[in-house]
């Protein structure tokens, strides 16, 4: 059996993830499944540079395992692509996390003077896969989008209420679909459907 860690304590993500690549042979275990402690700074200024320190960092507080990490966040237009790597802290003022109202709360007064039709956005997911010879795969997923004015729905995390895919045209948010219906539409899932594809690909 290979096991693969996974670069994240968030068992929702990971149940995703295993879900999404699943192949004989392969089992795949969080950070903390697997004893390790590994929480490098994410101090870089893109969604791919960011998921491969958490990789590097994982694969080497594990003595040399093949590691997978993810990084994502949502990028509006108006805002030249803010708050983009800095999602999750979009509202702090200490340099950590904020939660997610304060977050929605800070991008609705960021656009309170912007109109409809330029308050396009997206969710952007970078996944870096490094196997145990070291050899690295990237995969990026995307899903397009507007933010509207309030939030609607209780599904889902961070920015979803605010977000209404262009797939879904205009009748609901990311937060009012269940979650399996977003993983067939969602950054994530996109990404990881692209990882799983250059993954049967190099098995060939
Ligand atoms: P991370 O990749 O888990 O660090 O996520 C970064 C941040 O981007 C999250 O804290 C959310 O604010 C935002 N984000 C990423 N993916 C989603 C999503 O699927 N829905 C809503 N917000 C998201």
């Amino acid at each position: 059996m290979k096991t693969i860690v996974l670069a994240t304590n968030n068992q929702h993500k990971a149940q995703e993830i295993s879900t999404a690549l699943e192949f004989p042979g392969w089992e795949f275990k969080t950070l903390r499944e697997l004893g390790i402690h590994s929480d490098p700074a994410e101090t870089a200024d893109t969604f791919e540079g960011n998921a491969r320190i958490k990789a590097q960092a994982a694969r080497a507080a594990s003595g040399g395992m093949a590691a997978l990490a993810d990084d994502s966040g949502l990028e509006v237009d108006a805002l030249g692509g803010a708050p983009g790597v800095l999602s999750a802290r979009y509202a702090s003022t200490d340099g950590q996390d904020a939660d997610d109202a304060a977050n929605n709360a800070k991008l609705l007064r960021e656009l309170a003077d912007v109109p409809d039709d330029q308050r396009t956005a997206r969710f952007v997911c970078t996944l870096v896969f490094i196997d145990e010879d070291g050899t690295e795969s990237v995969a990026r997923g995307t899903i397009e989008g507007r933010i509207g004015h309030e939030e609607h729905g209780s599904e889902g995390f961070g920015y979803d209420p605010l977000f209404w895919p262009d797939v879904f045209d205009g009748t609901c948010t990311l937060a009012q679909v269940p979650q399996e219906r977003k993983n067939e539409v969602s950054h994530r899932g996109n990404a990881l459907r692209a990882l799983r594809e250059q993954l049967e690909k190099k098995a060939r």
